[in-house]
């Protein structure tokens, strides 16, 4: 057989996916899965939101603009101005979901080798678009045990180097829920103008916050147009993770026109999703008033039943939808398979994503796992049965170990 790249052999698997086949496994024996791996919600995609596309797109589907449509561009501007940001549709391109952006902009600002630095725990996926861009992460460590503080900007100035090409973040964060209030984002603005990094902010979650926590949007931070970019998503905001549209939004013109080349080399986003979400960025803000209501019950839910647990360690999220929890097993990868391998309750198991992929620092996440409260409050209550069943039955369980809540 002919070889593989080790490129390709040695990329991070997602630790969102990387047990799927034992989720199938686990079906096939008759065993209800219930997902809370993945940030994918049940809501109802916006009523009357695909009424008449196949008209539109009767007779064939053509490619569409590189860059994306221009109605789709001129809806995120304008919508992007309920958060008091005004940008014309030159300064936002169309991408197939963030994680284009994500990995087209890391491949436009960083040559391979370079650095960015990107607080942890982060994103998990962070990890494999760094590693297909050669970029390397320096990670800045918070811990759960003091409720993931975001790290001081003395921190993030001590980690620039001659490599460093820029921060990146995601707000709210994804997965410890942290909401970066506006005095950190101002300090971190200070330090990309002082060493000409860019700043990038994921704000897939932007409409998630809970609690009186306020999202501060990065574009409307001053002094630093040219250093800004932010990645956008429609997937969580509209329930439509399948659609696979999200942006780039910058005032960095010359930085999305190199970004373009890439547009150009996967020739055009999806046509039927962007007339998706060309609607959706209109819908009125009752939308996601009613959501955000939705997930702070949901919330509540997962918060209570974690109450009950014992050696149970969290930091109640301000935003986005996750969970990330600290629990008395052994090893999160461990755990996280054998709830699919191994355990059943009353006929069911639950899905969760191990600690470790959220984090560049090998050997952290040992005993954390993300839980996504992204189903309706019937079936958290069945997982989380599953989940305090299964904590009385792991083999791997520790049980000495001194635990306290934040
Ligand atoms: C912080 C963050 N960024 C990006 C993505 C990927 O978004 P998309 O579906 O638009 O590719 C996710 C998905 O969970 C996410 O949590």
């Amino acid at each position: 057989m002919p070889h593989l790249s080790q490129r390709v052999k040695d990329t991070f698997a997602s630790p969102f996916r990387k047990f799927l086949p034992l989720a199938q496994q686990a079906k096939d024996r008759g065993t209800q899965v219930i997902h809370l791996n993945i940030g994918q919600p049940d809501f109802l995609m916006p009523k009357g939101s695909l009424d008449g596309i196949a008209d539109d797109y009767l007779k064939f589907i053509p490619y569409g603009e590189a860059e994306g449509q221009m109605p789709l561009r001129n809806a995120w501007c304008s919508y992007y101005e309920k958060f008091g940001v005004r940008i014309s549709q030159e300064e936002l391109i169309i991408t197939c979901g963030a994680s284009e952006g994500i990995y087209f902009t890391l491949m436009a600002i960083a040559d391979a080798g370079d650095e960015i630095i990107v607080p942890e725990p982060f994103y998990a996926n962070y990890n494999g678009f760094c590693q297909m861009a050669g970029v390397n992460i320096v990670s800045l460590f918070s811990s759960i045990e003091d409720g993931f503080p975001i790290p001081d900007i003395e921190s993030f100035e001590k980690a620039i180097g001659p490599r460093t090409k820029g921060i990146l973040l995601s707000n709210p964060n994804n997965p410890s829920g942290k909401v970066y209030n506006l005095q950190m984002l101002k300090s971190l603005a200070s330090l990309v103008k002082k060493y000409n990094l860019f700043l990038l902010v994921d704000e897939a979650y932007s409409e998630f916050v809970y609690d009186g926590f306020e999202f501060f949007p990065a574009l409307t931070l001053e002094g630093i147009e040219q250093n800004v970019v932010v990645i956008d998503s429609i997937s969580k905001r509209f329930n439509a993770c399948g659609v696979r549209v999200g942006a780039i939004a910058s005032r960095n013109t010359d930085l999305l026109q190199h970004i373009a080349r890439y547009s150009r080399l996967r020739l055009s986003p999806p046509m039927l999703g962007q007339t998706f979400a060309t609607r959706a960025l209109k819908l009125p803000e009752s939308y996601h008033i009613h959501l955000r209501e939705e997930f702070a019950e949901r919330r509540a839910i997962i918060l209570k039943r974690l109450d009950q647990l014992d050696q149970v360690l969290y930091h109640a999220p301000e935003g986005a939808f996750y969970l990330f929890v600290q629990l008395p097993i052994d090893d999160s990868d461990r755990f996280c398979a054998w709830l699919l391998t191994d355990f059943s309750y009353q006929g069911k198991t639950v899905m969760l994503s191990p600690g470790t992929g959220f984090y560049a620092t090998p050997g952290k996440g040992k005993n954390e796992v993300r839980i996504a409260y992204i189903l309706e409050g019937n079936m958290l209550e069945q997982a989380m049965d599953c989940l305090e069943n299964a904590l009385a039955t792991y083999p791997g369980i520790q049980k000495n170990k001194a635990y306290s809540m934040v």
